[in-house]
Formats: C-alpha cells, sequence, structure tokens
C-alpha cells in the first residue's frame, strides 16, 4: 500500500474545490482550509494541495529550563505565484497561526520572480504572529526579484530581519539566541551578528535560506539550523532521492530534505511550501515544520 503522502499534487483545475490534508489536532485550522476560497490567482493551473506538518522534537542540554517547551513554526518557499495565488498565501496564514506557536520563523523565497507579487504577500503575511515574534530571512528568488523592495515590505509587516542578524529571546530569566545568515547564492553571509555576546553553550537557532551554509559552521556551535531551498527535489522519489542534476546544493542529496545531523549542528531542511517551474511535487509534499524545544534534564544550571 503505497504511503498517504504517495503523491503529493493534483491536477485538479482551479475551480474544483480543494483538499488539504492536515493533522486532525488542529481541527480549528483545518475549519480555515475547509472553506473553499477561490478569491485570487490565475485560471487553469494546476495546484499544490496538501501542505504537510511535521512535527520535530529538539532536545538539548544547552535549552534553558524556562524554554522546555516552546514550539517553533517554521516556513520556508511560500513562492507565491499564479500557482500559488493570495488566497492559498491567506489560508497558510490563518493555518500557521492556528499552530499556536511561541515563534514563527520564515526561510524566504516569499515570491518566485514577479515584483508585483512582494507587497501583496507581505500584506498578508502582516496577519503572522507568535508572543516571540515572526522573523525571516529572504531567498535566492526574493533578492533576484527586488531585494530592496522585499526588505522593505517585511519591515513594514512587522518581520524582523534575519539576514545577517541575531536576537535574544528572554523568558524566566533566561534567553536563547535567534539569528540567521543572508542568502549563500546571492549575498554575503556575516555571522558575527548572530554570535555576538553569546556563549558556545547558549541555545542558538540559524535560520539560512541555503543548507550549504551548514557546511560552514563552527564546529557544534550552532544547536539548531533551519533550511529551505531544495524543496524536497520538489519531483523525489520516495523522497529520498532526486535527479542530482536539479538539486540546487553543492552537497547533492545530504540536503535533500529532513533533518541532518552535521558537525554536531541539528540541520533541518524543509520541503518548503511552493514550487518553481512546473507546479508539481512528487514524494516531497509541502510542509510546515513545528519544532518543539525540550531542555535536557542533564543539563546543569547555567545562567547568563
Ligand atoms: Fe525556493
Amino acid at each position: 500500500m503505497p504511503p498517504k503522502d504517495f503523491i503529493h499534487f493534483s491536477l485538479q483545475r482551479h475551480t474544483l474545490p480543494r483538499v488539504i490534508w492536515y493533522n486532525r489536532r488542529h481541527k480549528k485550522a483545518h475549519a480555515v482550509h475547509a472553506r473553499h476560497d477561490f478569491a485570487s490567482g490565475g485560471r487553469n493551473v494546476t495546484r499544490v494541495e496538501k501542505i504537510t506538518l511535521r512535527k520535530y522534537r529538539m532536545v538539548s542540554q544547552d535549552l534553558p529550563a524556562a524554554f522546555d517547551g516552546t514550539t517553533v513554526a517554521f516556513l520556508s518557499d511560500i513562492h507565491h505565484s499564479r500557482s500559488f495565488p493570495l488566497g492559498r498565501v491567506k489560508e497558510l496564514v490563518a493555518l500557521t497561526n492556528g499552530l499556536h506557536a511561541d515563534l514563527v520563523l520564515l526561510g524566504g523565497d516569499y515570491v518566485s520572480h514577479s515584483r508585483a507579487h512582494i507587497p501583496s504577500f507581505f500584506r498578508e503575511a502582516a496577519a503572522l504572529t507568535a508572543p516571540f515574534g515572526v522573523y525571516g530571512v529572504l531567498g535566492n528568488h526574493d533578492r533576484n526579484t527586488d531585494a530592496e523592495l522585499s526588505e522593505q515590505c517585511m519591515r513594514q509587516a512587522g518581520i524582523r530581519s534575519l539576514d545577517n542578524q541575531g536576537y535574544w529571546l528572554e523568558k524566566g530569566g533566561a534567553r536563547i539566541r535567534v539569528g540567521g545568515v543572508a542568502d549563500l547564492t546571492t549575498a554575503t553571509q556575516d555571522l558575527s551578528p548572530m554570535l555576538a555576546e553569546t556563549r558556545p553553550n547558549d541555545f542558538m537557532i540559524l535560520v539560512s535560506h541555503h543548507p550549504d551554509y551548514a557546511e560552514q559552521l563552527p564546529f557544534s556551535l550552532i544547536d539548531l539550523m533551519l533550511c529551505g531551498h531544495t524543496h524536497g527535489g520538489q519531483v523525489s522519489l520516495l523522497g529520498k532521492w532526486a535527479p542530482t542534476g536539479f538539486m540546487p546544493s553543492r552537497f547533492k542529496l545530504k540536503y535533500l530534505t529532513g533533518v541532518i545531523k552535521n558537525a554536531g549542528t541539528t540541520v533541518i531542511v524543509s520541503n518548503g511550501i511552493g514550487t518553481v517551474g512546473p507546479p508539481v511535487r512528487i514524494w516531497a509534499a509541502p510542509q510546515i515544520w513545528l519544532i518543539t524545544l525540550c531542555a535536557d534534564r542533564r543539563r546543569t544550571n547555567r545562567s547568563f
């Protein structure tokens, strides 16, 4: 019997009812999807129909006890375009807010190629909300389309930039570091703002659009790195293999998708949400990641 997500795309026309699989425990968010909203988008396009929720429990000795149970929603590669119209961006935002994550992180590639899609995307993304805030990096598509406009719209949407930036999140007298680097292929990366005032045993989450940056990290310093860019190959075999000639990574299948342990850092590569090129995904389901941070009980008392 094929897995539930055997084929992740539908050839339904835009006017047919959409069917979006979603974790049944989040019925409220599911209800948002159940409304058939055909408010925007092109006609006669095929569309990805399913979004899967990937859950991961990140256990770390570096995580302060005050942050035990903190949840992080991570979205990447939304690619707002004709094949992922504004109505679906709106649904995605509602779906994400329905997770009630403590922190929302965005991995870039909000649009594909059209400058006109940038303001409209961020007008919808402005509704994303989380107690610790919403942060994001730009992807190669954002930079190639219009980096300045993307940064401006992101700022207006209340989304803090993680491009070569770092922030402290504080709770109960403890703190963790959240930061990011600019895209590997279209910008210059500077990890120093992320590392400013940190100590090696601080819990650190780094967002990088491109997973290959993991290979440049100091050993074991970053606890969790979140990336996108590869789209899980977009068309893959069992989610394990994709034509390496099309893989936008020097390390080919290593960063295809999922959780990769690399030099003491846990790297999570999201399949992303939207598509580039043909709006088709096979064995590379669009994903939202929900990461729960768990303090390892063996952690000794540390303060900053
Ligand atoms: Fe992308």
